[in-house]
């Protein structure tokens, strides 16, 4: 390699040095389910036998969320870019290892629930839909469902409550949304703007296929 190469190669290699995951091997270990068992007995304690959280959303549903989420979620909490102290000390997180939290994400996605989580009492979700189709549906998909490409959680089937209260913590940029300091995707919305999206959401079916990347699908309005 010649110098002006090895030049180059550090240069290209710094700025990726600092977007790089927490844990680019971690992607190639393997999930210990069983071991991720044991270690949810912790979370369980607040979040549900079966990781179902409790209605009123003051601990939100985390069975059946994707892993690429739940670890990308584990990662925030462990090194307090997303705040909840009691979670991190009673679940054991500042200890965890990477291989810990590989383990638990997994243990936990694979959780089968259906929750049908009743909307907010004001709210209108016809008018939540269309706000809803033009302002969130090409991140967190057409049914709601989260989308891998974009790390963005499924929004369907969790409670209303702890979705609203995300919102104002997006808000006050004590939670960052989308991955980008700057943005600004709720600070136009009142709070009816905000209920009728809640009542839309949670219309939406919660065992509704996963996953379908086809921005370009037809959406049919008759509905
Ligand atoms: C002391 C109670 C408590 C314990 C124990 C706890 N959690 Fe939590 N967890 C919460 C609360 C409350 C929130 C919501 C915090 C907020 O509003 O930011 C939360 C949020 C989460 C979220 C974010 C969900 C989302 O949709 O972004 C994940 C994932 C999570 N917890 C996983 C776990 C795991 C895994 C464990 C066990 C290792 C655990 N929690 C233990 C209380 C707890
Ligand atoms: C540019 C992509 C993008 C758009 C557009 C977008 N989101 Fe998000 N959203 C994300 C990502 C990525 C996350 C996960 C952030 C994280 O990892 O902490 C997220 C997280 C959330 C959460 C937190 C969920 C949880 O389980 O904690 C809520 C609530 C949310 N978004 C609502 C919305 C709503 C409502 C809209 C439309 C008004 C919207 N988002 C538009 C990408 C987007």
């Amino acid at each position: 390699m010649t110098l002006t190469r090895l030049f180059l190669a550090a240069l290209l290699a710094a700025p990726l040095g600092l977007h790089a995951a927490p844990d680019d091997d971690a992607a190639e270990m393997e999930p210990d389910l069983k071991a991720g068992e044991v270690m949810f007995r912790q979370c369980a304690l607040c979040h549900g036998q079966r990781g179902q959280g409790i209605l009123g959303g003051k601990y939100p549903r985390i069975a059946g969320m994707p892993e690429y989420y739940l670890l990308n979620a584990l990662h925030d909490y462990r090194s307090g870019e997303r705040g909840y102290d009691a979670m991190v000390v009673v679940g054991a997180l500042q200890t965890a290892e990477d291989q810990d939290l590989i383990n638990l994400a997994a243990y936990i996605s694979d959780i089968d629930i259906e929750l049908d989580v009743p909307g907010p009492e004001d709210g209108s979700a016809r008018s939540g839909k269309r706000t809803y189709k033009s302002d969130c549906k090409t991140c967190h998909g057409r049914k709601g469902e989260g989308k891998s490409r974009k790390e963005s959680p499924p929004l369907r089937g969790q409670y209303h409550e702890y979705l609203m209260r995300q919102i104002a913590l997006f808000n006050s940029k004590e939670r960052i949304h989308a991955d980008d300091p700057e943005d600004e995707t709720f600070v136009d919305y009142d709070e009816e703007d905000i209920l009728d999206l809640m009542a839309f959401i949670a219309s939406l079916d919660d065992q509704a296929d996963d996953e379908d990347d086809d921005d370009d699908e037809d959406d049919d309005d008759r509905d």
